[in-house]
């Protein structure tokens, strides 16, 4: 039997792993979307524990397994005994008796590689402090659908250095594009997730410049969950670091612009880039849906 594989970040994958994940999430969308039945998992259980709030990874991933003939259930602290303290690695241990996969919404990363290192099924990461790599397969399934390969483009991330700049830049080291990161003083990312992935990324202040001539423009929420302390301070630190007409005018022609929502319009994003002809957040958040069934199937042992 094959060692079991899992998901906690875009690394754990090699670039032809990758390129094949995202081009089987594009033949499962269409399936779907031609009624097409894709009974891959059937029977198989995804237990789903959320230590945050959530409205796309749930329901992507419930809704995916349910398409897939399997099932999904919710799980959080406050109604298992994770909450009154049975520590992390048993409830690992014994979940993973019971279910075919796990994937965790966590506080700490640190959470989701102890609940790896004693999960006997595979575990994929729907979010932490560090990474979102499921919000990455589908931002690049949305960029091939929309534009194709996206090696050798140049996407510019304006905002804070957080957890989804952490998977573009694992993105970037993994697909070939270049990426430009422009964050307020003391928001850059990660210098060690830089290095270890070994991407081409350009830190910076200035968003003119990461966005000059640019293909892609991100941006994510200045304040993440867990923050909601450093909020106010965030609102002035973030000043200037809007994603907005002008802003989108000083990226290449064609470029198109992602957010991984939920957005703040007026904070991190102006209302008319969001709503506007650039904007794909729409089919953005849709290709949660396909390309995590694309990472389950691939994932799961039949
Ligand atoms: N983008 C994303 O992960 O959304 P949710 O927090 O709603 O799951
Ligand atoms: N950076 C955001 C992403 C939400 C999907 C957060 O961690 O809250």
């Amino acid at each position: 039997m094959s060692p079991i594989r899992h998901c906690l970040s875009l690394l754990d994958f090699t670039t032809p792993e990758l390129i094949a994940l995202l081009e089987r999430a594009s033949e499962l969308k269409c399936m779907r979307q031609q009624g097409e039945p894709h009974v891959l998992l059937p029977q198989k259980t995804l237990g789903m524990l959320f230590e945050k709030a959530s409205t796309r990874t749930r329901v992507s991933f419930e809704a995916g397994m349910a398409q897939m003939g399997g099932s999904a259930l919710f799980l959080s602290p406050r109604d298992t005994q994770l909450g009154r303290g049975e520590p992390v690695a048993d409830t690992a241990r014994v979940l993973s008796r019971m279910v075919d996969a796990i994937m965790i919404r966590a506080h700490e990363h640190r959470t989701l590689e102890i609940f790896a290192e004693h999960s006997v099924v595979p575990v994929i990461n729907a979010l932490t402090d560090q990474f979102h790599p499921c919000q990455l397969l589908a931002d690049m399934q949305t960029w091939f659908e929309h534009r194709g390969p996206i090696e050798g483009r140049t996407v510019a991330w304006v905002g804070d250095g957080n957890n989804v700049c952490h998977s573009y830049i694992n993105a970037a080291a993994r697909l070939g594009f270049t990426l430009r990161v422009a964050s307020p003083p003391g928001y850059e990312p990660d210098a060690t997730i830089i290095n270890t992935a070994g991407a081409e990324v350009a830190v910076m202040q200035a968003p003119e410049e990461a966005v000059a001539g640019a293909d892609l423009v991100v941006t994510d929420v200045w304040t993440s969950m867990g923050q909601e302390d450093e909020n106010a301070r965030r609102l002035q630190d973030f000043h200037g670091y809007q994603v907005n007409s002008a802003l989108m005018a000083r990226a290449a022609p064609e470029a198109l612009f992602m957010h991984c929502l939920p957005a703040h319009r007026g904070e991190e994003v102006s209302t008319e880039v969001i709503d506007g002809p650039q904007s794909v957040v729409w089919d953005e958040a849709e290709n949660r849906l396909h390309a995590q069934k694309a990472l389950l199937e691939f994932l799961i042992p039949r």
